[in-house]
Parts: structure tokens; C-alpha cells; sequence
């Protein structure tokens, strides 16, 4: 659907040069939920802006649909732009129309009558469930509310793709939920192609099949949210993790040294990971008297993301050293996966960054 190939993009005010993305490359799907996480300033917006071009990349190609978007005259592009719909933090609205002269606005032009716009107005506030506010000004209107006044209006061109630049971050969390929920309803009604900027990594789990991490300016990791979730291979990916996960403070308490899992010499700690259908706590308990070792669970997370159950686990296994390594084998058989944490026999210092 959308495809960025080698996209950078130089601020220069004449005096400094900025390089907000630097040869970015990414694809997606028709019909994916693509989440962008990454810290402030790691080129989220730009990246975005990049799509529908309301910032010409410096060099590379913006394919929409197979056609490069640099190439276009500006009416052509400005067509095409007419099929991504976007929404911002700050809704964006214009105070000094209604709820229905918002919505109407980007209508103009369109050629529909007086009472084609109206109809169509009022479908899309059915859409975002908003039909009894048509008349309200967004000064009378909540956050959420102004959000889906936001997305309705994004949506009044029949886009085929949304783009959302942090559409959730002022948002409370119950709103973000219901925000969110629309957002995947829509999806699946209007077949769109949604990409969402986040810094919250909880946004990501919740709706999006794909995620890109950004840091300075460049994609530093790529996958479906289950891999990325549960194999995170960069350290600025983990750091998003554990924010949306107390996994943390598992090692925080290991690290303080206090012992209070009692573990043992000979003990082993484990993290154990699945995605997909294997149930971890079943082969625990077989594991567990196939092999004669105890394993308890000190830290559980079990999480649908998409709609791939992934779960991970830190356990500590006690039994003789040949016994715990053919449980391990055992749990790597059946397709988990299973890494040992390091620890001192004396004390639990664990190393976190072994996760
Ligand atoms: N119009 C501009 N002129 C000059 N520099 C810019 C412009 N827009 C963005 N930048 C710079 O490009 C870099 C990336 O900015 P961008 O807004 O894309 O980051 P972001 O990831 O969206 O951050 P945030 O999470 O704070 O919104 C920053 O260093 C920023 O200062
Ligand atoms: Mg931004």
C-alpha cells in the first residue's frame, strides 16, 4: 500500500542542517495497523509527513499504491493526498466552526449539494458516534470528542489510509481505550490502512499488527508486535517494552541482592518465552514431573497481541544440574523459547540486559 524507499529528509535554515530521517525504508500493508514508537525528536512526524508529502523528502521514493508520489504535478498529488486522511494530538479543529462546518470543510469543492453534504456529514458522525453533537461548537466538546469530530472529518474524502500522529496522547486512558477501539472498527468497516505515531508502547499492543521502532531519525527495528514483543533485539525496543510491562522489577528486586526467592546454589533462572498456541503452564506442571525439578514462577505476563497469545515467564528451576538441563530441553522442544539468566550462585544478581 504504501511503500518508503530510502526516504531522508534535511532541515536546513540556511544556517544548520537537520537530518530528521536518514534513508528510511519501509513498507506497509494494505489493511495493517502500523504503529511508530520512538522518543521525542526521533523523526516520527516527519516520517509520517513524508507519506502524504507535506514534507517533500529530500531524496528517496514515496510509493502510495505503486506510484511515486515525488513524481506527481501538484494537482495530481493533491488527489491523491485526498485518499490518507490524517489526525493530530491536538485534534486541529477550527474553533470557529460547529462540529458539522468541521466536518464539511474538506468536502468543499467536492461538488455535492447542499443536501448530499449533510447526508454525508451526518454518516460520518454516525460513524464516530457523535450524531446528537452536530451542532456544537469543539469549545463545548471533550477531548475525545474533538478527537472523533477529528476523525470523522479525516474521513470525509473516503481515505484509504489514516495517518495519526499521537491521535491518543491527550487523552485519558479510558478515552485513549475508546478512541483506540474506534480506530480498529473503522479499519474494518472502511478497509482502511492505518499508521499510528505513539510514544506509548500499551498503544502499540493494543491495535497494531506492525510496529517500527524510530530512533534518530532511522527504523532500528521492524516486525509483527507479537516478535517484536516478545524478541525485542534492540535496547531502546526493551526499554518500551518494559514500560508497558512490570518485567522490570523483577530484575530490580533480583538485582537488590535480598534474596527473597530464596534461591539456592544449583538453582536456575529462566525466562521463557511463547508465541502462539503453546500453553506454557501445562508443560510446566509435565516438565516439572517428567523431569523432577521444581520451577516456580516468579514473574508471569500473558498478553493477546493481534491475535497471537504470547506469554512470557521467569522461573526458577531447583533439581539436579542434568535434570534442569532436559526440562529446558524439554520447553525448547515443544518450541519456546528459553534463555538463562545470569546469576550468582551466592547472591541473585541477575543481568538484566540477559533479557
Ligand atoms: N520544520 C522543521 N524545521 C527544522 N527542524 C525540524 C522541523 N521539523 C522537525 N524538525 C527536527 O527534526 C527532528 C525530528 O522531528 P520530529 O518532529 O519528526 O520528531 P518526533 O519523533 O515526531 O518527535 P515528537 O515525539 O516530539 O513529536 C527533530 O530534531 C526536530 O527538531
Ligand atoms: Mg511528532
Amino acid at each position: 500500500m504504501i511503500e518508503i524507499i530510502g526516504a531522508t529528509k534535511v532541515f536546513d535554515n540556511g544556517k544548520t542542517k537537520i537530518q530528521a530521517i536518514k534513508d528510511v525504508s519501509l513498507k506497509i500493508n494494505r489493511g495493517e495497523i502500523h504503529g511508530i514508537i520512538g522518543y521525542s525528536g526521533a523523526g516520527k512526524s516527519t516520517l509520517v509527513r513524508c507519506i502524504n508529502l507535506l514534507e517533500r523528502p529530500t531524496k528517496g521514493k514515496i510509493l502510495f499504491k505503486g506510484e511515486d508520489l515525488t513524481t506527481l504535478r501538484e494537482r495530481d498529488l493533491r488527489d491523491r493526498r485526498k485518499k490518507m486522511g490524517m489526525i493530530f494530538q491536538h485534534f486541529n479543529l477550527f474553533n470557529s466552526r460547529s462540529v458539522y462546518g468541521n466536518i464539511a470543510y474538506p468536502l468543499k469543492g467536492s461538488r455535492l449539494s447542499k443536501e448530499e453534504e449533510r447526508e454525508k456529514v451526518l454518516e460520518l458522525l454516525e460513524l464516530v458516534g457523535l450524531e446528537d453533537r452536530v451542532k456544537a461548537y469543539p469549545s463545548e466538546l471533550s477531548g475525545g470528542q474533538k478527537q472523533r469530530v477529528a476523525i470523522a472529518r479525516a474521513l470525509a474524502n473516503n481515505p484509504e489510509v489514516l495517518l495519526c500522529d499521537e491521535a491518543t496522547s491527550a487523552l485519558d486512558p479510558k478515552t485513549t481505550d475508546s478512541i483506540l477501539e474506534l480506530l480498529r472498527e473503522l479499519k474494518n468497516k472502511l478497509n482502511l490502512t492505518i499508521v499510528l505515531i505513539t510514544h506509548e508502547m500499551a498503544v502499540i499492543k493494543k491495535i497494531c499488527d506492525r510496529v517500527s521502532v524510530m530512533e534518530d531519525g532511522q527504523i532500528i527495528e521492524e516486525g509483527t508486535v507479537a516478535r517484536v514483543f516478545t524478541q525485542p533485539v534492540h535496547e531502546t525496543t526493551k526499554e518500551f517494552i518494559d514500560t508497558a510491562t512490570n518485567r522490570n522489577r523483577i530484575y530490580e528486586i533480583l538485582n537488590e541482592g535480598e534474596n527473597i526467592f530464596n534461591i539456592e546454589e544449583g538453582d536456575v533462572l529462566a525466562r521463557v518465552v511463547y508465541v502462539g498456541k503453546s500453553t506454557a503452564e501445562a508443560l510446566l506442571s509435565k516438565g516439572s514431573r517428567r523431569y523432577e525439578v521444581d520451577a516456580s514462577i516468579l514473574y508471569g505476563n500473558i498478553e493477546i497481541l493481534g491475535n497471537t497469545p504470547t506469554g512470557e515467564m521467569i522461573i526458577l528451576l531447583s533439581g539436579g544440574r542434568g535434570d534442569i538441563q532436559r526440562f529446558m530441553d524439554y520447553f525448547k522442544g515443544k518450541g519456546l523459547i528459553v534463555e538463562v539468566l545470569d546469576h550468582g550462585a551466592d547472591t541473585s544478581k541477575v543481568c538484566a540486559k540477559c533479557s
